[in-house]
């Protein structure tokens, strides 16, 4: 172990903020994942980033404010609904995509005229934002196209020797990151359905959008091995969905005891009714929305950990958390997702 893990403390967090200052890397806690974080006015330090998690400069990264006043020194022609929106979700896990503001290097916004805008509520991530004195370009802090890290040991797992430091603030209660809100084209389009669920969004804007790719079952099980490859375990993964529950547990049973004759161990992500699909390794995703978020990516590094070749799960909900959990799937599942037919 070669970056140095510190439980976050005044001191600790004062000495990361140092780091920041210096255009380093800190890994720290928020309350949808850990993010990593580094001067988001300093292009030099934000290129570290880049570097750091093998993460494409095509692909943006988000801007960490502490408080709604600091709003106008990253973002400029804020709309009305920015500030509705601010009042109701943040600090929080939303985030808004908002028209960049000059200080914010364009690196930030992978050379685009818009800039994505969060303010988390963890006290070590504020603190951390207060004490550095400028916001914090952070993406999540994970090697790029691995599950996001809910934990300092996940971070650690995927970074160590690659980042300054690594603030350990416990393991994160939402567990999948921030719902993603474009407000600089109308209608105003959720890019990434997260923490704050579309439906609490949709009653304070109601003419909001969900980006195309969201809509539909369909949509993902078109294009298998199309997707941006996300939020992936090393096994592959199997997404099971359809409307008739016996169908699709009878489906799943078939294809484990298939991969099985051929000599490949399978995990089951067990949520609810899938718990009696047995004979396979398992991690157990407990059944309220909140709960298998807050698990999601810490069961799918689990698996990992034991070895699996093949991992299957079943999702059908598609409410609150349940949307982002089903992205996560998807993404995880690399477009391998099979509907079930009864
Ligand atoms: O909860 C979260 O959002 C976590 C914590 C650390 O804040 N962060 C996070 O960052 O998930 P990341 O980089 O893993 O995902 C951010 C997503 C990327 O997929 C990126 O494409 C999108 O936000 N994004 C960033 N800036 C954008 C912009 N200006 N316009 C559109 N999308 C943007
Ligand atoms: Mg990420």
């Amino acid at each position: 172990m070669i970056t140095p893990v510190l439980p976050a403390s005044p001191e600790s967090i004062r000495r990361a903020a140092a780091i920041i200052q210096r255009g380093g890397l800190v890994a720290f806690p928020t309350e949808t994942v850990y993010g990593l974080g580094a001067n988001a006015t300093d292009a030099e330090a934000v290129a570290r980033i880049f570097t750091a998690k093998d993460r494409p400069l095509t692909d943006p990264v988000i801007v960490h404010i502490a408080k709604a006043a600091d709003l106008d020194s990253v973002a400029r022609d804020l709309p009305p609904a920015a500030h509705v929106l601010t009042a109701a979700f943040m600090p929080g896990a939303l985030t808004l995509v908002l028209r960049r503001a000059a200080r914010i290097p364009a690196l930030v916004a992978a050379g685009g005229e818009t800039v994505a805008v969060r303010m988390p509520s963890h006290p070590v991530a504020q603190a951390l934002i207060r004490d550095s004195g400028v916001p914090i370009a952070a993406p999540s802090a994970n090697t790029f196209s691995r599950p996001s890290a809910t934990t300092a040991a996940h971070v650690l797992e995927d970074l160590d020797g690659r980042i300054d430091l690594i603030l350990d603030g416990g393991a994160a209660t939402i567990g999948v990151e921030s719902t993603i809100l474009d407000l600089t084209v109308a209608p105003p389009t959720i890019l990434r359905p997260g923490g704050i669920p579309v439906e609490a969004i949709r009653a304070l804007l109601p003419d909001v959008q969900v980006a195309a790719r969201y809509l539909g079952v369909e949509t993902a099980a078109a294009a298998p091995g199309q997707m941006l490859r996300h939020y992936s375990p090393r096994a592959a993964l199997a997404l099971y969905t359809g409307t008739d529950d016996d169908a699709t547990l009878a489906r799943m049973r078939a294809d484990i005891a298939a991969a099985q004759a051929a000599g490949r161990r399978v995990g089951i992500l067990v949520s609810d009714d899938a718990a009696h699909l047995t004979a396979a390794l398992t991690a157990d995703l407990g059944t309220a929305l909140e709960v298998v978020s807050a698990r999601l990516f810490a069961a799918l590094r689990d698996l990992d950990a034991q070895g699996v070749d093949l991992i299957v799960v079943r999702w059908t909900r598609r409410e609150g958390l349940g949307a982002a959990i089903w992205d996560r799937l998807v993404r995880a599942s690399n477009g391998r997702v099979i509907v079930v037919k009864p």
